[in-house]
């Protein structure tokens, strides 16, 4: 900003007679510019008219500035001051003076000072907001994103606009002085395959041909280590046409990385090393190191999640032999046909209503559970519940003794898979509801041996848990034919608070490999030749070991800057429905553009 300044002084001088150049901002005046001339350019935040005396607040995105019209003083600028409405653009001249004591503002970087106009100069007039430019104004989401460019005039979004450049800065001299290349990869591609729909875009020149948008750049990072760059990065835009939810947009930014002659370890290490870095320099904030490792069965099995909230602990409890010994029948059949039956304790909650406790049951259910058995030990160690006459107290004293007297235990008694994930999302349900989880805490962790594959019961075939090209352990890699669901992938994600920040995984770098993962997932011959044959091809050309990660930029500035919608920290956002009010964007397009594409439309609702 010094540098700007200088430069607008050596304007002003030149084009003398122009005294509309500011000579600060609207935040930088302090005490020490007591008695100095200067000129200010911003938008009225407000005015407030006091007779002889009006002030208004001048705003521009350094901060307020209180400018004061005094009739003694300057009887013209008292007049054109009376013209100034909300929101229009003008410039200030005047003096800086030091406020009386009792009118100094703690609160304000120049509450010290005010500055007393000599002339005005309005540079634009401005329609009445339709909300007032506010950090706490009272305002819809639709219309903020209607008038998106009213919405970022708010500190608190100028705020966030900053932080996110203040992350890809601090990322950008963290990857450069590794000596990471920055290389941008094809917007205009071919489908890749991170497992969501993808948005096409027709070919004008190929007549009913259809580029994809990248869901992300990964199989160009893994040409360009064929390529021989070694170490590639690219603060990249991704789309992916799926269901939105609060941390999700179509449209997203990766910090995407890829580095040759590596391990797990080294990348691990060094995307750590990043993200420490960024976050202190970004954002001011020092994560602990190093991050803790789990295990993605440690993660699942005790936090019922892939991404542990670690803010607080409240573990899963397995007492799946309890229930098999137990004479409830729910917790007995569970056992005995291969489920589980895993506890939840909730400390001292045995104050909880039976309504609350039912609505919990409830919830449990819209989670996919068939219900939520529970009990509450009374402060004589008795068990009080509807079951309780199907359970033995020292039986379940000996199972869980982690459950004290007032205590509150919730069980999920079913398939594994559908007790973890119901048991995971009750656990962080109550964890913000009885404000366990502490929100000053940084807990940041790697999950890592994630299994290669998942079986899609639907589709009746072995998906990729991250992507197709993702390496097998090298000691599992005989369990590819016979037992291929125990097979560990080289992958690894970061989790931060609860959130999946990142991903990656070293890659298969032989094209036999990649041709029978192929196989397993059921991608034939021919399929894996017309999508993925140029990376076949590219792997068999002296391909050397590599792997990478891809971070969800919006998703660390979400965090840092505290904020609760992906919507908050990206300037245009798309809405839940995948659309922007500011530009009405999508919409529809003119007969002669289809006819130029040769396409016919056939909508079928
Ligand atoms: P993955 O699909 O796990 O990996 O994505 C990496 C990270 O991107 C973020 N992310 C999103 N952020 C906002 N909106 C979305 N819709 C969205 N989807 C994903 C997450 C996630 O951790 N090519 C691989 C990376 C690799 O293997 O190197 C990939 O894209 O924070
Ligand atoms: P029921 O015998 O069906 O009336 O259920 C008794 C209690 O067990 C209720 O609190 C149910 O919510 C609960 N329950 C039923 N099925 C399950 C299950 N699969 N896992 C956990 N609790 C269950």
């Amino acid at each position: 900003m010094g540098q700007a300044r200088e430069r607008q002084e050596v304007v002003w001088k030149e084009s003398e007679g122009c005294m509309n150049i500011r000579t600060h901002r609207c935040g930088e005046l302090t005490a020490k510019q007591v008695g100095q001339t200067v000129v200010l350019n911003g938008w009225v935040q407000r005015r407030r008219d006091h007779g002889m005396v009006i002030f208004i607040d001048l705003r521009d995105r350094t901060g307020l500035t209180q400018v004061v019209f005094n009739a003694e003083r300057n009887l013209t600028v008292h007049q054109a001051a009376h013209s100034l409405r909300s929101e229009c653009v003008v410039s200030v001249t005047g003096q800086v003076m030091a406020r009386p004591d009792e009118s100094k503002n703690p609160d304000l970087s120049t509450g010290d000072i005010e500055v007393f106009v000599d002339k005005v100069e309005i540079l634009n007039e401005a329609k009445t907001p339709p909300f007032l430019i506010e950090d706490d104004a009272d305002v819809t989401e639709s219309i903020r994103l209607k008038y998106r460019y009213l919405d970022l005039r708010r500190p608190r979004m100028q705020r966030l606009l900053s932080l996110r450049h203040g992350i890809m800065q601090a990322t950008r001299s963290f990857l450069n002085a590794e000596e990471f290349l920055e290389i941008e990869t094809p917007i205009l591609t071919k489908s890749t395959p991170e497992g969501a729909r993808d948005y096409l875009v027709p070919s004008r020149v190929n007549a009913g041909q259809f580029f994809a948008l990248p869901q992300s750049p990964q199989l160009f990072k893994q040409i360009l280590m064929v390529s021989g760059v070694d170490r590639y990065y690219q603060i990249a835009r991704c789309f992916r046409d799926e269901d939105l939810r609060y941390d999700r947009q179509p449209e997203f930014t990766q910090i995407d990385l890829e580095m040759s002659f590596v391990d797990r370890e080294h990348v691990m290490s060094l995307m750590e090393r990043m993200i420490v870095t960024v976050f202190r320099e970004a954002g001011g904030v020092q994560l602990p190191t190093p991050f803790p490792r789990m295990t993605y069965a440690e993660a699942i099995g005790r936090y019922g999640s892939d991404k542990p909230d670690l803010r607080f602990d409240m573990p899963l409890h397995d007492v799946t032999a309890f229930g098999a010994a137990s004479a409830f029948k729910v917790f007995k059949d569970a056992a005995t046909k291969g489920g589980i039956v895993k506890a939840l304790i909730v400390k001292g909650g045995a104050t909880l209503s039976r309504t609350r406790i039912d609505a919990l049951g409830e919830t449990a259910k819209s989670f996919g559970a068939k219900g939520l058995a529970w009990l509450k030990l009374t402060a004589e160690g008795q068990l009080e519940s509807v079951i309780a006459k199907f359970l033995d107290a020292n039986a379940f004293a000996a199972a869980l003794p982690e459950a004290k007297p007032g205590d509150l235990v919730l069980f999920g008694a079913d398939k594994p898979a559908v007790v973890h994930d119901v048991l995971g999302r009750i656990r962080l349900m109550l964890g913000e509801e009885l404000t366990l989880i502490d929100k000053n805490a940084w807990k940041p962790l790697w999950v890592v041996d994630f299994p290669m594959l998942d079986y899609d019961a639907e589709q009746k075939r072995y998906v990729a848990m991250h992507h197709p090209f993702t390496a097998p352990m090298d000691e599992d890699v005989a369990l590819l034919d016979s037992e291929p669901l125990k097979v560990r992938a080289k992958a690894y994600d970061m989790v931060l608070n609860g959130s999946e920040i990142g991903g990656g995984s070293i890659r298969i770098h032989r094209s036999d490999v990649q041709s029978k993962v192929f196989d397993l997932l059921g991608i034939g011959k021919e399929e894996a030749a017309s999508k993925f044959g140029f990376l076949l091809d590219a792997l068999e050309y002296g391909a050397p070991p590599h792997g990478g990660i891809a971070f969800g930029l919006d998703r660390l500035v979400m965090l840092l800057g505290n904020a609760d919608s992906i919507r908050d920290i990206i300037a245009f956002p798309k809405t839940q429905k995948a659309q922007c009010p500011l530009t009405d964007a999508p919409s529809a397009v003119s007969p002669d553009q289809l006819k130029e594409l040769r396409i016919k439309l056939d909508v079928v609702e």
